[in-house]
């Protein structure tokens, strides 16, 4: 396995943090995995609200998590990364518009994944939250009417042993060679 396997195998979806705060030199590592991310026509839609405030993740996960998965969890964490995405950047919108694909998402997606496996080299945990009301997120960080925000990434250090690894679907049941539902064959 190397070391880039490693990372891809053992990263866990992280739900408990030691208080421990994010060292500021990791904090920027990450920020900068997510700087060198691809996007479409390389106009860079994503943003980043980087909260390390007690207080503010406090209000977060008390105001702004959702019913059936509240995300309790939250609270410990020592940093939460908002992950925005500004729609007005011309070349986004004309793109979109003629093929209906949000890149924007596909953008921001890519980005916070470089963030969960850099964060991830550096031995911090991480969590990607998306079950979480917008408005109220908008409101709490004051992000602007026209900025979008996707998701929220918890990190920080994890405070028990890693969590048992999910199963993934096999590699049939997702990849499919030359026409959909055909195997790749031998
Ligand atoms: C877009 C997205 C949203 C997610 N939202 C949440 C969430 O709101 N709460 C949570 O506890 N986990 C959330 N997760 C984590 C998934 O539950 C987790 O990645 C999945 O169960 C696989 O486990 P693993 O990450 O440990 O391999 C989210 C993951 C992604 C990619």
């Amino acid at each position: 396995m190397t070391a880039f396997d490693r990372i891809l195998k053992n990263r866990r979806s992280v739900r408990a943090f030691d208080p421990q705060p994010v060292p500021r030199d990791d904090l920027l590592a990450i920020c900068e995995a997510a700087r060198w991310a691809p996007s479409a026509c390389n106009s860079q839609t994503w943003r980043f609200v980087a909260v390390q405030d007690r207080s503010q993740i406090q209000a977060l996960c008390r105001q702004a998590m959702r019913p059936v998965i509240p995300n309790r969890w939250l609270a410990q964490a020592p940093l939460v990364i908002a992950g925005c995405s500004q729609l007005d950047i011309i070349s986004n919108r004309i793109g979109s518009t003629v093929t209906g694909i949000e890149y924007f998402r596909i953008d921001l997606g890519i980005a916070m994944e470089h963030m969960v496996l850099k964060a991830t080299e550096l031995g911090l945990g991480t969590c990607w939250v998306g079950w979480f009301n917008a408005g109220k997120v908008k409101a709490l960080l004051k992000i602007p009417r026209r900025i979008k925000v996707s998701a929220l990434l918890a990190i920080g250090y994890a405070a028990d042993a890693p969590p048992a690894r999910r199963l993934r679907k096999p590699l049939e049941q997702i990849l499919f060679a030359e026409r959909w539902g055909a195997p790749l064959g031998e």
